[in-house]
């Protein structure tokens, strides 16, 4: 897909959030089809140049990896910005991304900044390559919903075993072309 070239002014700034690196990853495949600048969020000016700023950070447990962080360094007056959500909840599943969003949102409205819109993209991950601390909060949960009956659990602790219940990370497919796209 051919992306119409932008002009100096219309670059925007993205900022990842991450804690075993699929959101760099992510926000580096993005700034390739874009041509904008990427910055990890425990790395950030205290202003930023650009105006658009685009935050790629991984969820856990619901909250966005560097957002506090993202939020500290925008101005309304002077910045507009546009959320994408790694995580393994299921992209398409419209009702769990806005259980994702709507928080963050409200976030982001509370510090009065414009936001540009919400997207997901489905995360990885690698169970046998988690730190300590995220396989304890992750063990004990798989093995409750494993005891359970398929039928009585629900879409996102059946999206939690799938993710977890595996020792290898699985790769997305992600068009980031459309991505792109669909944020301009
Ligand atoms: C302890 C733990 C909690 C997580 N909680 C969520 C969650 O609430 N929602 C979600 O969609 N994904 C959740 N995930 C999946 C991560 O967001 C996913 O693995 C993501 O790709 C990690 O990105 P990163 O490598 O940039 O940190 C969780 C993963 C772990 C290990």
């Amino acid at each position: 897909m051919e992306l119409r070239q932008k002009g100096d002014d219309e670059m925007a700034l993205i900022i990842y959030g991450t804690q075993y690196g699929t959101s760099k990853q992510y926000a580096e495949q993005l700034a390739t089809i874009t041509g904008d600048s990427v910055i990890d969020s425990r790395h950030l000016p205290k202003e930023l140049p650009e105006a658009h700023v685009i935050f790629v950070g991984s969820v856990y447990a619901g909250r966005m990896t560097g957002l506090k962080k993202v939020l500290q360094v925008l101005a309304p007056e002077r910045n507009e910005l546009t959320v994408v959500t790694v995580g393994m909840t299921d992209a398409r599943s419209e009702e769990l991304v806005a259980g994702i969003h709507q928080p963050i949102a409200a976030k982001v409205a509370e510090k009065k900044i414009s936001l540009r819109g919400c997207y997901h993209l489905q995360g990885k991950v690698n169970y046998d390559g988690l730190a300590l601390k995220h396989k304890l909060v992750i063990k004990p949960m798989v093995a409750a919903f494993k005891k359970k009956p398929a039928n009585e659990l629900d879409e996102q602790a059946k999206m939690l075993l799938r993710a977890f219940d595996q020792t290898n990370a699985n790769e997305p497919t992600i068009d980031f072309a459309v991505l792109a796209e669909r944020m301009t």
